[in-house]
């Protein structure tokens, strides 16, 4: 293992993918196609740290707070105790203000990037974040249709949650599965990391694979492997 401090995910068979946890400080971000598991998953990151008991806090940009929480104590009847961490304060489920100001600009001028950042951090303030997930920064892609501004406004978020001293796994909406497209994808040299979750089909049945693609400072595993969601969280087969 590398001298960088990490936080481990607390998901099974996870940690030995990347090296032990996720560095430090670090934004990661975790790519897929639609239904490949990226909300449920940044959420079971966040959950299971909470139950460690460090702080975080989930915002929800593409779905309301309430429908992120029902799903995933849908998927995952044994973390029932979720309700708990919430009430407890460790656990923040939110970030209706930014999405509220995602749907009220009509377009890139009026819409204020600032303030979503802002948002973003008194919500990490409020019960002093350590870990925080951000699902996801693809309708700020969408919103952000000048190349440049889009790259700058990740630049300017990935500076602030170093400031704000947390860790983020951020979600990403995957548009193509070749590997190469997202090697040179933008946010592959913006973030520190990118892991990888992917849906292939084989025959009459789905199956899944996650890998990663790219953690800065870390002896990561280059295998694709296969995962699975279950009603006791996800499980991750690495190798070894
Ligand atoms: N109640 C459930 N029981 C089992 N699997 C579920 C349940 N709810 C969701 N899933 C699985 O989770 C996937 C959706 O996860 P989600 O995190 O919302 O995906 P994404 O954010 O990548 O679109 C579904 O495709 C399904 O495989
Ligand atoms: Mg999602």
């Amino acid at each position: 293992m590398s001298e960088v401090e990490r936080v481990s995910t607390g998901v099974e068979g996870l940690d030995q993918l990347v090296d032990g946890g996720l560095p430090k400080m670090d934004q990661i971000i975790i790519a897929g196609g639609p239904g490949s598991g990226k909300t449920l998953l940044s959420m079971e990151i966040l959950y299971q740290a909470a139950k460690r008991g460090i702080p975080s806090s989930f915002i929800a940009l593409d779905l309301e707070p309430k429908v992120v929480l029902k799903n995933f104590k849908n998927a995952f009847p044994a973390f029932s105790d979720i309700d708990d961490l919430i009430a407890k304060n460790l656990l923040i489920v939110d970030g209706e203000d930014a999405a509220t100001r995602i749907q009220a600009s009509s377009d890139s001028e009026s819409y204020s990037f600032g303030n979503i950042v802002s948002d973003i951090e008194s919500i990490v303030q409020s019960n002093n974040s350590k870990l925080v997930a951000i699902d996801s920064i693809s309708l700020l892609k969408l919103l952000i249709s000048d190349k440049l501004l889009y790259r700058k406004s990740m630049i300017a978020l990935t500076t602030n949650m170093r400031r704000l001293g947390v860790t983020s796994v951020l979600t990403a909406e995957m548009v193509s599965s070749e590997r190469k497209d997202l090697k040179f994808s933008q946010e592959f040299f913006i973030f520190d990391g990118i892991i990888a979750m992917y849906q292939m089909e084989q025959e009459d049945r789905r199956s899944l694979g996650v890998e990663v693609v790219k953690l800065r400072g870390s002896n990561h595993s280059w295998s694709l492997v296969p995962y699975e969601i279950t009603p006791e969280g996800f499980k991750v087969y690495s190798l070894q």
